[in-house]
């Protein structure tokens, strides 16, 4: 009687396995961000030396790009577009059928014969091969030849697109620079999560990290760390203008924008050892690493001096040229007025404009530069401070310091919102303050929001602040697997996410990490 029971109970537990059991071992469906619809059918696909890439002719170089991800470990240099090749394809097509699944959805399709990935524009496509690399073994991820894998694929019809269109990473390569060969290992890995926007904190009081042509003390003299400090090498440096336009070309191949991010008026102070003249006191400063001096300076840019205004047109022309991005960050936030209120020059610009006080001079401020933007063709980013004094209602807002009557004030402007808050967003806080788990219980519209322009809120946001965590292998930790989590908060709908569930495919990443050279906390 027992042993009955127990072969019934086996025959329950199989029939209610989801994927079905073939003669070919498949590995799980563990999609991390988890798809909008997906329906696993029976059987696999295998790709073998004769399977061939299919593909539109605008198509070609994402045909080249999945035959570059997909040939050092399988060993296999995929023909592309093979005459008469109808089965045993991978398939990319666009079609204005898909317009509804947006610039970013796809639909992706495996039987037995064949993979057909379709999508509205070729964004979708690129994040149709990337969940195609995540139905793969994980050892399609390796750099070199493996042996003895089956590169078999579960079929499987999934439809999907984002919930959201800005899903960000900002990293602070002033507290502590971060060289390119880094920075491509982390858009490698968050495109392979589909987040697609990278905002490099480029300027702040620690240093100056990207070559400016007109302005040469920015890079010579505010890139270092003052020699009284002893900092290693690796954590001062700079971008030149060609490893930009390299990272730039990187980064949309990949669907990842690139947001530069030049501070003003305050965390400035880096300026001043170079150009002191466009301080309020002209004192010329020396740089410290962030635990040895102020953590805020009060020596921000003087906003009464026309001269820091030209200066940062010019360093803004220089950025627009090399960033096609279609916003510029311009920091805003944490400003001390403590040198505006006793500076001649700014007290002169608050009276000639009939500003009210130091608030309303830095609302003046961000308006000149946002002009100045605009005239450029680019739309302005700023933290959320740039709502003090007044806020235009074309400027965007990185919502950071949780104050909800700052949010609504902006949403009920008409400004649009990429939220970042410190409570779930900011990856320099250790784990024990925000877990895994607290980041994926962001819910970026609360029932509140609803109700207040919620398409004005783009995205989130993750935050890396370098000033305690300055080494590669402890950025990485701090940074994944969290950001799996926001990943999916950013793409999945909120009724699709479930912690229990994504933690269970979360302990599957942890090999996709480590092929990725992610050092990572294990999930
Ligand atoms: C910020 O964390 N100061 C934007």
């Amino acid at each position: 009687m027992k042993k009955v029971i127990w072969i019934s109970f086996l025959i329950v537990m199989l029939s209610s396995f989801k994927e079905p059991l073939t003669g070919k071992t498949q590995k799980a469906i563990q999609i991390i961000p988890k798809p909008r619809e997906i329906t696993v059918l029976s059987g696999t696909f295998e790709m073998t030396d004769n399977t061939s890439i299919k593909a539109d002719q605008v198509l070609v170089l994402k045909a080249e790009q999945l035959r570059a991800y997909l040939s050092p470990a399988s060993g296999y240099m995929l023909p592309i577009n093979k005459k008469n090749a109808e089965e045993n394809i991978i398939e990319l097509k666009l079609t204005d059928d898909l317009s509804s699944l947006g610039e970013e959805g796809y639909k992706l399709n495996i039987t037995n014969k064949k993979v057909l990935i379709t999508s509205y524009r070729p964004k979708g496509i690129f994040w149709g091969i990337q969940t195609l690399r995540q139905l793969f073994p994980d050892e399609i991820l390796r750099k070199a030849k493996v042996d003895n894998v089956e590169w078999i694929l579960p079929c499987v019809n999934i439809v999907d697109k984002p919930r959201f269109n800005w899903r960000g990473l900002m990293i602070d390569y002033s507290r502590t620079f971060w060289n390119k060969s880094q920075t491509e290992k982390y858009i490698d890995a968050i495109s392979f999560y589909k987040m697609n926007k990278l905002h490099m904190h480029l300027t702040d009081d620690q240093g100056w990290r990207i070559e400016i042509n007109k302005y040469p003390d920015l890079t010579k003299i505010a890139s270092k760390f003052d020699t009284i400090y002893h900092e290693p090498p690796e954590r001062e440096g700079y971008y030149s203008k060609e490893d930009i336009r390299e990272l730039v070309r990187y980064a949309e191949a990949r669907n990842v924008e690139i947001i530069p991010e030049i501070e003003m008026p305050g965390h400035t102070s880096e300026v001043f050892a170079a150009y002191p003249g466009l301080s309020c006191t002209g004192e010329t400063l020396s740089i410290h690493p962030f635990f040895k001096g102020p953590e805020v300076n009060d020596d921000v840019l003087c906003a009464g001096k026309d001269e820091t205004i030209k200066f940062l047109e010019n360093v803004l022309s220089e950025i627009i040229e090399l960033f096609p991005s279609e916003y510029v960050h311009i920091g805003g936030d944490e400003c001390p007025k403590t040198r505006w209120e006793k500076c001649p020059l700014d007290q002169k610009r608050i009276k000639d404009e009939g500003l009210k006080n130091e608030q309303e001079l830095q609302s003046w401020f961000i308006r000149r530069i946002e002009k100045y933007l605009n005239s450029e063709g680019k739309k302005l980013i700023g933290w959320d401070e740039i709502i003090e004094g007044g806020l235009s209602k074309t400027a965007t807002m990185m919502f950071w310091r949780g104050d909800q009557n700052v949010l609504l004030a902006a949403l009920n402007q008409g400004n649009d919102v990429i939220m970042t808050p410190t409570s779930y967003c900011y990856f320099d806080y250790p784990y024990k303050v925000i877990s895994t788990e607290k980041v994926y219980s962001f819910e970026p519209l609360s029932d509140k929001l609803k109700k207040v322009n919620p398409e004005h809120i783009l995205g989130v946001q993750a935050n890396f602040w370098s000033h305690i965590d300055r080494s590669e292998p402890t950025m990485d930790r701090q940074i994944f697997p969290r950001i799996l989590a926001l990943a999916e908060v950013g793409w999945t709908e909120a009724v699709n996410r479930n912690w229990d569930n994504f933690s269970l495919r979360l302990k599957h990443h942890n090999k996709s990490l480590d092929l990725l050279n992610i050092y990572h906390m294990i999930n």
